[in-house]
């Protein structure tokens, strides 16, 4: 039949780092300089939702994201089809009873139930869904593993949101990035006590796109080096033990140590790169004042390539940690549940923050309430 149009759909979650893919030793298949380690959050607050379509009736590939037509041209994009087209193909070649689906037109489109404009790491989810849905309209027969290898080339950090949970990705070494692959640390069963609240900045101006910052920092930063080489794989194994243990204090250190390197080589790129702003480091502030308070270790903050600050914390000290950041931040739209009574570790944190409580109030637009949580998630509420 002409008219046929085949269909699939799934939603992909967002996964924020704890360890950084900052560096790529082939800008082409996104090949990172370094291993990283994400968690993957609850597409309940942050999910892309994509239908792939394909159709003999269709003259053109074609990509629409909220509504409104992206550029599929890209080299990226591009090679997440030819990919996935090859697979498919060979399919059809073992198989020629199967529809020429690989010869047919693509229709994707996405929506996003988080604003885009946030800059929370929308292409990850974004290129997640589009590999994973492209793959069940095709059927292909690959595992998360095989197509994060496809993913990658769309977003380096896409690879990560084919799994739910703790995911690392290994940055290989095979020139063609055939082992560069993420892989599940733990399923989000083994520790799903673990919160983020993500505290939205507003940036006055986009900075430096995460491609073009780290480009610049691998050739002109002279810490990058011992970051990629040194710091980072000792961390990969602190970090995968600390995951197994469900050991809270190893792991926040660790991803406050690390997001702290990270931006470290940021400033030491030539010319410097600022992604944290003034609402971000009272953000840290307001971190170590819970930690301080709280007498240990039990919240971590985390930023990617722009200011807002995801705090790491576990369910049972939600109370101090969502509880202080709430009355530092503000009522802000996002907050789940009441505002908690008075608690005297948030008290003795808000007695102390001054300016930090001022900064945050006036810097952070919104929060999200939010955890770890599954990975890519079949559906049949289609969007074409
Ligand atoms: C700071 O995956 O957005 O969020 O591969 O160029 O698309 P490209 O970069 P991208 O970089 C993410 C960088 C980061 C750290 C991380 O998610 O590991």
């Amino acid at each position: 039949m002409a008219s046929e149009i085949h269909r699939a759909s799934t939603t992909a979650p967002v996964n924020i780092a704890v360890i950084k893919y900052w560096g790529k030793r082939d800008p082409k298949l996104n090949l990172p300089t370094n291993s990283s380690l994400s968690v993957t959050l609850s597409q309940s607050d942050l999910r892309t939702h994509t239908t792939a379509s394909c159709s003999p009736t269709y003259t053109h590939d074609e990509l629409i994201l909220n509504g409104s037509s992206q550029d599929v041209s890209g080299a990226r994009t591009q090679a997440c089809f030819r990919e996935l087209r090859t697979l498919r193909k060979q399919l059809e070649t073992t198989n020629p009873s199967l529809p020429a689906l690989s010869s047919m037109p693509l229709k994707i489109v996405s929506e996003n139930n988080f604003p885009t404009a946030a800059g929370l790491a929308s292409s990850a989810a974004g290129f997640a869904a589009l590999v994973r849905s492209i793959a069940n309209l095709y059927e292909l027969p690959a595992s998360p593993t095989e197509l994060s290898r496809i993913a990658r080339q769309g977003s380096g950090s896409a690879c990560r949101s084919l799994f739910g949970g703790y995911v690392g990705w290994e940055q290989g070494s095979q020139p063609d990035g055939s082992d560069s692959l993420a892989f599940e640390v733990a399923p989000a069963s083994h520790w799903p006590t673990m919160r983020a609240v993500i505290l939205v900045v507003s940036a006055a101006k986009k900075g430096v796109s995460s491609t073009t910052g780290m480009q610049t920092t691998v050739a002109t930063s002279s810490l990058f080096p011992v970051r990629a080489n040194d710091t980072v794989p000792r961390r990969m194994a602190e970090m995968q033990t600390a995951i197994q243990e469900r050991d809270f204090e190893s792991f926040a250190k660790l991803t406050m140590m690390d997001s702290n390197s990270f931006h470290a080589t940021c400033l030491d790129t030539w010319p410097p790169i600022f992604y944290l702003n003034d609402v971000s480091r009272a953000a840290i502030k307001a971190v170590e004042a819970i930690n301080h308070a709280a007498g240990k270790i039990v919240a971590a903050y985390t930023f990617d390539a722009g200011p807002n600050a995801v705090v790491y914390f576990e369910e049972e000290n939600e109370g101090i940690v969502a509880g202080a950041l709430r009355k530092l931040v503000g009522e802000k739209e996002g907050w789940k549940g009441e505002a908690k009574s008075d608690d005297a570790v948030v008290e003795k944190v808000v007695k102390e923050a001054g300016v930090v409580q001022e900064l945050l109030r006036e810097g952070v637009s919104r929060v999200i309430c939010t955890g770890v949580g599954e990975g890519p998630v079949k559906t049949d509420e289609h969007l074409v």
